[in-house]
């Protein structure tokens, strides 16, 4: 079989996998997801997306599904399914099926659980030596970025001013002109003197996995972290820029609205966590970086 999905209790070919019109993650995108990267089939913290994952869906009042260990085993079972070394693994819970009303269902309803594998996008070795670049737009999505709802059209709107600019990221900025997040990945700057800037994880910014992996990785080499918003007239001063993502990794932000930063080059810092980074995936999957 070739691509195969897994929707409520069945595993099917991909083209037959659907759910329902009158799920509430259709009506509403009343529903959570998750993406979890995979290498040689092994996942790259899946505990914490996982953990996530159970803290966005009681954000929403949406019950799991089913036990964290059944949950488990339907990821391995989907990746196993799946001709894929490397992929991303893809989950998505939905409130599921109800009569179309705004107030949430009165009788518990039985949640909808789809699990599928994408091909990996991560940037190759020739992305990360130019960089990427981004531009800014206005966050036009709503105050609780913090929990990875399906809710994307802000995101989606965002990401298509980059879009239609040709360049990698659009950085999202607040009423108060601060950088938030970029539509699919977190945001840094480093400053001259080699901190490491980010915007604290609270309702404005979906906390990365890899954003929190980076952060540790980072202090643990006794390098300086700052958790605080910036401007974009501060990146575009920056010594350094780059994002970080389930499916990006860590990439070098070498333009932000046309401006060079670092001259248009990935930063020293950057590279460093980088390959703090790809070591991190080395030791849980095995997957080695050239
Ligand atoms: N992006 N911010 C937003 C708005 C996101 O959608 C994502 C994830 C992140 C980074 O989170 P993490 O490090 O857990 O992937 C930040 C998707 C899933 C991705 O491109 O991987």
């Amino acid at each position: 079989m070739s691509r195969v999905t897994y929707v409520n209790g069945r595993y099917l070919p991909h083209h037959l996998a659907v759910v329902s019109v009158e799920d509430r993650g259709y009506q509403f995108s009343d529903g959570v997801y998750e993406y979890i990267a995979f290498y040689h089939r092994r996942m790259v913290d899946d505990g914490p997306h996982l953990d996530r994952l159970e803290r966005s869906l009681k954000e929403l009042r949406i019950a799991m599904p089913m036990s964290r260990r059944a949950l488990e085993l339907v990821i391995a079972e989907t990746i196993g399914l799946n001709a894929r070394e490397d992929g991303g693994l893809y989950l998505q819970i939905t409130r599921g099926v109800a009569k179309r009303d705004h107030a949430l269902p009165a009788k518990p309803v039985r949640p909808a659980l789809v699990a599928t594998v994408y091909p990996s996008k991560l940037p190759g070795a020739a992305d990360i030596a130019h960089g990427a670049r981004a531009v800014t737009s206005p966050d036009w999505r709503w105050t609780r970025r913090d929990i990875k709802t399906v809710s994307l059209l802000g995101n989606v709107l965002a990401r298509d001013v980059s879009a239609r600019a040709g360049v990698r990221e659009t950085w999202m900025v607040d009423d108060k002109g601060f950088v938030t997040e970029g539509t699919s990945s977190n945001a840094y700057i480093v400053t001259a003197d080699g901190r490491i800037i980010t915007r604290q994880a609270d309702w404005s910014i979906l906390n990365g996995i890899t954003r929190e992996a980076v952060l540790t990785l980072a202090r643990e080499r006794q390098m300086q972290v700052e958790e605080r918003p910036f401007t974009p007239a501060e990146a575009k001063a920056a010594t350094e820029a780059f994002l970080t993502s389930t499916s990006a990794n860590v990439l070098p932000i070498v333009e932000l609205d046309g401006a060079p930063i670092n001259g248009g080059r990935p930063g020293p810092v950057t590279l460093k966590l980088l390959s703090l980074y790809q070591e991190r995936i080395t030791r849980q999957t095995g997957k080695t970086f050239a």
